[in-house]
């Protein structure tokens, strides 16, 4: 099996990508991490691609980091960008560019709660359950084709922190899964 080339785009403590990086080691995984890229220099996350061996570059310039994010990314052939916890809108240019090869997750149950905010937002709706989608993007935010959703009840007595490691946890399972979807049929 050829394994497709991807970058992971990070912001933060990555936990989605070590989940990722975890499920490449399996053989009929269908992608390969080749570059992580980082736009905060702080962001936890780098230790993992520093940990495992992964190349990674931080942009932190905002106005260059498309610019020299495409240039990295076009040099490695990289054929799918995966947003994990990555929180910068992506330029419209951007996203036509690599239409269909961009994917995200986000922590609700899409259309639900798109933006920021969002465990806060769901526990004052006094939602029933939650949970989180994996997607394509495209030019709108938190938008585009959904790949997979993974739905949880939500405890009445949860705040915030434990909700999000809830969601989180199902998270790990929903990348992954989305990731071997879109490709089982190539
Ligand atoms: C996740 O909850 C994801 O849904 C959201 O940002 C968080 C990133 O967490 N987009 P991590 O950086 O993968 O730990």
């Amino acid at each position: 099996m050829v394994k497709k080339k991807a970058c992971i785009f990070i912001s933060g403590s990555g936990t989605n990508l070590k989940s990722i990086i975890k499920s490449t080691r399996d053989y009929n995984f269908p992608i390969n991490i080749e570059l992580v890229i980082s736009n905060k220099k702080t962001a936890k996350g780098i230790n993992y691609a520093k940990k495992y061996s992964i190349p990674y570059q931080t942009i932190t310039d905002k106005k260059k980091f498309e610019h020299f994010a495409l240039r990295i990314i076009r040099l490695k052939k990289i054929q799918i960008i995966c947003l994990a916890g990555f929180m910068r809108v992506l330029s419209k240019d951007f996203v036509r560019k690599f239409k269909g090869k961009i994917i995200n997750i986000h922590p609700s149950l899409l259309p639900k709660f798109k933006g920021l905010d969002t465990f806060n937002r769901v526990l004052k709706a006094k939602e029933k359950f939650t949970g989180c989608t994996v997607h394509f993007v495209n030019e709108k935010l938190d938008n585009g084709k959904i790949i997979i959703k993974k739905k949880i009840a939500i405890n009445k007595f949860f705040d915030e922190k434990e909700l999000k490691n809830s969601v989180q946890i199902l998270e790990y399972k929903a990348y992954s899964e989305a990731i071997r979807k879109i490709y089982s049929f190539s």
